[in-house]
């Protein structure tokens, strides 16, 4: 298997003035070019941490983090989306996703036209002009999604995106990201609460134990990339499957 990501006994620990918490300790996992995976696992089990380091922000670990051969520090390919799309409210939505190439140095027409692109193929078009307090939860998490893919990352992290939606946009929400990855082949890394949302996109499904966290499953999910998924039985008994490995951790 040709490796995008590679970690090898990732250890992190966090250090207080008395205590040391090991957030993560002997997490082994490869990802290949192009897969989605989900991370599912308990509450404060490492799960932030992990894509943490993997985004670059947390350089204080042990062991071996590869992303296409280079350091998470080293590799500029990387996007991380969080819960709270972290957009900034004083730029307009246009001006919120066209920030990154131009601060990549991008010329200004080509700043424009990739832009353009981007927030039509998430039909975002239209709310160019409006702030993000004027946009509805999901239309802030599309734009927080256009924002990180116009810059053409190869691996997509995200920390819980649509736990703050209503349940049927987030089910919208599942089916966008769907479409971009069958579309872009990017790599994914989706950290979730929700079982059935692992399965819905998760080619891959990692489960965690409890802090220290580590990789005590892994799962191959044929039913991943399927928009009727949600409707066949081995859907469920997938999720059943995820739910007692989950209650085990
Ligand atoms: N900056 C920090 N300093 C000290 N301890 C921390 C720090 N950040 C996280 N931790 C601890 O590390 C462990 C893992 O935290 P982390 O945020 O990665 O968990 P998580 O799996 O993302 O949890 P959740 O599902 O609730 O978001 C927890 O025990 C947490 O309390
Ligand atoms: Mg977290």
């Amino acid at each position: 298997m040709k490796a995008n990501l590679t970690i090898e006994s990732l250890r992190v620990d966090y250090k207080q003035r008395d205590q040391q918490i090991t957030a993560l300790n002997d997490v082994n996992f490869r990802l290949a070019y192009g897969t989605s995976a989900s991370l599912i696992g308990p509450s404060g089990c490492g799960k932030s941490t992990l894509l943490n380091v993997l985004a670059g922000l947390n350089r204080n670990y042990r062991g071996k983090v590869l992303l296409n051969g280079e350091s998470p520090q080293e590799n500029d390919r990387t996007a991380l989306i969080l819960q709270d799309y972290g957009l900034l409210p004083w730029k307009t939505v246009w001006d919120n996703v066209k920030l990154g190439l131009q601060i990549k140095g991008m010329a200004k027409k080509e700043c424009e036209i990739k832009t353009e692109e981007i927030l039509r193929k998430l039909g975002l078009l239209d709310l160019r002009k409006r702030f993000p307090n004027q946009l509805s939860g999901g239309q802030r998490q599309r734009v927080a999604i256009a924002r990180s893919l116009v810059l053409e990352p190869e691996l997509l992290l995200m920390d819980e995106p649509f736990s703050s939606l209503d349940a049927l946009t987030r089910e919208e929400m599942q089916d966008l990201l769907l479409r971009l990855w069958q579309e872009t082949k990017l790599t994914i890394l989706l950290v979730t609460h929700n079982i059935e949302e692992a399965v819905f996109l998760g080619q891959k499904i990692f489960v965690m134990s409890t802090c220290p966290g580590t990789i005590i499953r892994e799962l191959e999910n044929p039913l991943a990339g399927d928009y009727s998924a949600r409707g066949k039985v081995e859907f469920w008994e997938m999720a059943a499957s995820l739910r007692s490995s989950l209650r085990r951790s």
